[in-house]
């Protein structure tokens, strides 16, 4: 659960920066603005941040950059390898949005890129109460990731995906578990945060969900 892209990633981490940076045509508009989401989340971020899905360690950097001190979290391998390796001071955990282990039982911000659509809305929504728990009131989740305006958008840019014949883009659309700017608000607000959007491209919009009451975890479902 949550975890069956890991060997895609495993597979894609030596090219994975190419592809952000433009390398592979069927992804620059995903990929457009990268940096700056990236800086625009870290910039978010206040005092002990726990990243999810470092990958190759883009965001780590930019929040070591601005002196936040950092434990990342990233269930595959060969991501983990190459990001551990760029940033050796930072704790760089295996673990998944559901399943991890921290040093600590409070963290002052929770950030993620690129990512969290790796989970079924279910699955979102038991992550939005852990991270709850892991907050105190006025701290913050700022993720950046492809949401669309609803259902009916989602659709469109599958269909353009394919009569581009971007055939990887439109697979990768309709098998992972892109959600919409509604329901993703209901995930976030049933979990006890505020939650603002801001459009950064094409499919990538940046919200920052603020937590305003507390909430009881639930258990996270078995890893598989
Ligand atoms: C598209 S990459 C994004 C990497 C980086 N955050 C960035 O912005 O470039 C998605 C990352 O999420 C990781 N991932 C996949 N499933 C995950 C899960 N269930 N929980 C946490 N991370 C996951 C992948 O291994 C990969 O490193």
């Amino acid at each position: 659960m949550g975890r069956e892209f890991l060997d895609l990633f495993d597979r894609w981490a030596s090219t994975y920066d190419e592809t952000v940076y433009g390398g592979d045509k069927e992804y620059v508009e995903v990929f457009s603005g990268y940096d700056e989401i990236l800086q625009s989340v870290a910039e978010r971020t206040v005092g002990t941040v726990l990243e999810f899905g470092v990958g190759t360690g883009n965001l780590t950097a930019k929040l070591v950059a601005l002196g936040r001190r950092v434990i990342g979290v990233e269930p595959s391998v060969e991501m983990r390898k190459l990001a551990q390796h760029r940033l050796a001071n930072v704790p760089i955990h295996d673990g998944d949005f559901l399943h991890f282990e921290l040093p600590i039982q409070h963290v002052d911000s929770i950030v993620s890129t690129y990512a969290f659509h790796h989970l079924t809305d279910d699955e979102k929504r038991l992550a939005a109460r852990r991270f709850n728990t892991l907050l105190s009131m006025g701290g913050k989740v700022v993720f950046a990731d492809t949401v669309f305006v609803d259902q009916e958008a989602k659709e469109k840019a599958i269909r353009k995906a394919q009569i581009e014949l971007r055939s990887n883009l439109a697979n990768d659309l309709a098998t992972e578990y892109y959600t919409t700017v509604p329901e993703m608000t209901r995930i976030f607000q049933e979990a006890g945060f505020d939650i603002e959007f801001a459009q950064c491209n094409a499919y990538v919009w940046r919200w920052e969900a603020t937590k305003i009451q507390p909430v009881e975890a639930q258990d996270a479902p078995a890893v598989q």
